[in-house]
Order: structure tokens, then sequence, then C-alpha cells
């Protein structure tokens, strides 16, 4: 049982502090957010993520879970300190390290014992130097730490799931002793055969933006190809799922959709194109998948007017805000375009989201927000699905017409079936899959 430190209460620092306190060590979760704190010493979780809740209560209960504003007993009491704050995306495109930076001065004038020191925000390669450094400049003993870099891979909706079962551990170190100290906090996955890698720290720190990269990647490729699709009357999921099966492609990722949002595809792809820009190496392959996004995302709304004619005096039921199910999260989502694009052509919004109404609230505030679907949808000339919650999915096609005022529908995530649409007498698109390839 090692003690730990984690400095940040977002979803990736709440995330790993109760999944490595449900490991069996003591961790103490430390914020300057005092408000964030209040709620989590109350047994509330400030977001929402499925699975989170009973992880933490769990571990509070045990003894093993405590949270705090104060972030020098934190990290004086631990001997493993994870640095887990955010790194938005800069105006230049490059993640902003400041957060970064301060938790590192405020560890180095807190280090009283030789500690491992490992950062898990996705930061630009090279941050683990800078770390280091402003840790030295600020000690004020002649206490040691060694530095490491763990990238997280967790997708917000499945975070608990993807911590506690994870493909892979990546701990970037050079020190023998801080690579066994990390594999020990990691111990019950490590003896359950979950690959532990070693690398360095730079290393570490370009496998997070490579794979994010890589990703986003294939779902500009497959949303792509859905626009191939729709023209030359091919099935997309046949496509995808077909090439899927080819061991070296795999399916996973190729789902097409309405353009990747989120805090990470968007932002980790800018600064991977930005840090290479700085070494005089292009990025010519991530560039595309970003312009292909940022274009999929204007795709819907032309989808949608093709449907609709002119949106101004429409009344539009918009179903899902968040980037994807599961999460209240809507930075960067399809949704903030489809629902600017449609303010600005004079449309009226109902929206609906079964957990980020009042996240989207903040981007728009004048549009109607609605408790259920069916109220989002009712009196509507069009409806968008723009996320693949379940309830959308088994939505019961003969009340949506009955709601609507007229039974128009665009499907951003492929997830209403296209024979029952058509038997309801539904005027609809999707993604990739035109009439022509329906069997
Ligand atoms: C992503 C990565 O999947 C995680 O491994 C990583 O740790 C995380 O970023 C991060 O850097 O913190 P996340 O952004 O939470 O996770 O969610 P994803 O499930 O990856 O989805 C990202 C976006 O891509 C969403 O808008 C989603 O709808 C879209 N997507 C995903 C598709 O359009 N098609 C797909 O096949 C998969």
């Amino acid at each position: 049982m090692r003690n730990i430190a984690i400095i940040g209460t977002g979803y990736v620092g709440l995330v790993s502090g109760s999944g490595i306190s449900d490991f069996g060590h003591n961790v103490i979760c430390a914020d300057i957010n005092e408000d964030k704190i209040k709620l989590l010493n109350k047994g509330q979780i400030p977001i929402y993520e499925p699975g989170l809740e009973e992880l933490v209560l769990r571990n509070v209960q045990a003894n093993r879970l405590s949270f705090t504003t104060n972030l020098k007993e934190a990290i004086q009491k631990s001997e493993v300190v994870f640095i887990a704050v955010g790194t938005p995306q800069s105006e230049n495109g490059e993640a902003d390290i400041s957060a970064v930076n301060a938790v590192a001065k405020t560890i180095g004038e807190n280090l009283n014992n030789k500690k491992v020191i490992c950062t898990k925000s996705t930061v630009p390669i090279g941050t683990g130097e800078i770390v280091s450094g402003i840790i030295n400049e600020n000690k004020s003993t002649e206490a040691e730490f060694e530095y490491v870099s763990n990238p997280e891979f967790l997708r917000e909706g499945s975070a608990v799931k993807d911590f506690l079962w994870p493909d892979r551990i990546v701990i970037g170190s050079e020190s023998e002793w801080a690579f066994e100290i990390m594999k020990d906090v990691y111990r019950p996955l490590y003896i359950n055969d979950t690959p532990i890698v070693n690398t360095t720290v730079e290393t570490a720190e370009l496998i997070k933006y490579a794979s994010n990269a890589f990703l986003s990647l294939k779902i500009s490729y497959i949303n792509e190809i859905s626009a191939l699709c729709e023209k030359v009357g091919a099935d997309v999921h046949v496509v995808a799922k077909t090439m899927g099966s080819d061991g070296r492609i795999s399916p996973k990722f190729l789902h097409p959709g309405p353009g990747f949002g989120g805090s990470c595809f968007p932002k980790d792809t800018s600064a991977l194109v930005s840090m290479a820009q700085n070494k005089n190496v292009p990025m010519r392959t991530i560039q595309a998948a970003i312009e292909t996004n940022v274009h999929q995302k204007k795709r819907m709304v032309i989808k949608l007017h093709a449907l609709t004619g002119d949106f101004s005096g429409l009344t539009i039921g918009i179903l899902g805000l968040a980037f994807k199910s599961k999460t209240d999260d809507v930075r960067e989502s399809a949704s903030l375009e489809m629902v600017g694009s449609l303010l600005k052509a004079g449309a009226q919004i109902k929206a609906y989201d079964p957990e980020a109404n009042t996240s989207f609230t903040e981007f728009f505030p004048e549009i109607t927000y609605c408790k259920t679907w069916e109220e989002a949808v009712k009196n509507t000339d069009a409806v968008a699905v723009m996320t693949e919650w379940n309830e959308f999915r088994t939505m019961d096609l003969k009340k949506l017409k009955y709601l609507m005022k007229s039974p128009i529908i665009l499907d951003t995530r492929n997830i209403l079936s296209r024979k029952e649409l058509q038997k309801n007498g539904f005027s609809f698109d999707n993604v990739g899959r035109p009439m022509a390839s329906m069997q």
C-alpha cells in the first residue's frame, strides 16, 4: 500500500484517484477549487461519468480516498504525486501548460522527501524537462525526486472501465526506482498481465499524442468515405465492418458521425501539428484529419438544410448536445456547430440531452431546453439526432411522427432503422447510408 496524491480533480484526476485507491492505495485528491472539494466531501460528483460515484463512495467509505484543498499536506504525505490538471488549447493551437507549471512550483516548494512526480495530463513533448526544472528551482530542501510521464487513455463516458481494464500502461521514466514504484501503483493490473510499457519520458509523451491523432485520423477517414458512399450508393457500415475485419485495420473508431469533438481529439491534433511545425516536421495527415472534421460538422448542417429548405422561421428539435453520449461535456460538440448555424439562419431550437442541458446553456442560453425527447420534438419542423444515447436509439417512431409538425429527421449517428423510418413516412437522412444501399 502506497501513499499517493493526485493534484487536479477533473475527470482524469478523479477517475485515476478513485481507481488507484480501488487498487488498495491511500489516495488524497487535491484541488485549489474549493467548490469542487466541498461537493466531493459531501459525496457528490461534480461531473457525470458512469460508475464514478460508486467507485468514489466505495473508496471513501474504506478510508482510502479523501479530498482536500491543502496541496501542501497532500504532497508532503505522499511518495507519488500525480499531476492531473487541465492543459487547454491556447490561441496558437498549442497546449497551455500553465496549470501544470503552477502545480510543479507548488510541488517544488513542498518537496520534503524523495518522491515520484508523475504527469498524467496530456502535455507537449518536452514538458517533463520543464516540470523537473521548475521543481528544482523551487526546492528549499535537499529532497530528491524522479520524474515520470504516465499518460492516460480514458474515454469520457467509459473512463472508469478504461481505468480499471486498460489495454496498456505507459510509464515514461529512466529511473529503475521510479519504475518499480509505478509498477506497484498499478500492481493489480500488472499481476493480471496488463502490458506495462517502460519508455523514456519523451516517448511516453509522444505515445499519447500519436494515439489520439491516429484515432482522429480513423474517424475523419471513415467520415470522408461516408461522403463517397452517399454519392455511389454504398453502405458505410458494411464498408467499415468489412475493412475492420482485417486485423491490420480493426473495426474500432471507424464509426461515421457528425465529426469528433470533446476535450481531447480537437485539442490534441492541433497541438501535435503545432509541436511538429516548431520542429519543421509537417503533419500533413493530421492537418487533413482536422480539416475533414471541421467540414464534417458543417456537412451535417448542409444535410439538414437539404431536408428542410430555408431554416428561417422553422423550429428544430436537437437530440443530444454533448460531444457524444454518456457525458455532460459539450466541448467542441457537433451540436454547437449545428445550433449556432440554425440560430444564425433564423430557426428556433428545442433541445434535449439526458445529461448536458446545463453545460450547453453556457454557450446558448437563448434556446429552449427540454426535460424529455418527447418535449423537445413536439411541434418541430425537423429533428436532428446528434448523439447516440439509447433513449434516442429506441424512440417510438410512431409517437415521434405524431408529436412532430412534419416528419423530417437527420440521424447523424446512424442509430435509427432506415426501414422503420421509411415505413413510418419520414423524410430522412443519415451519414453514409443512402437509400440505394438499403436491402
Ligand atoms: C479520447 C480517447 O479515446 C481516449 O483514449 C483519450 O484518453 C482521451 O481522448 C483523452 O485524451 O483524454 P474521449 O475524447 O473522451 O477519449 O472520447 P472518444 O470516445 O474517443 O470520442 C471522441 C469523439 O470521436 C466523439 O465526438 C465521438 O463521438 C467521436 N467518434 C468516436 C466517432 O465519431 N466515431 C468513432 O468511431 C469513435
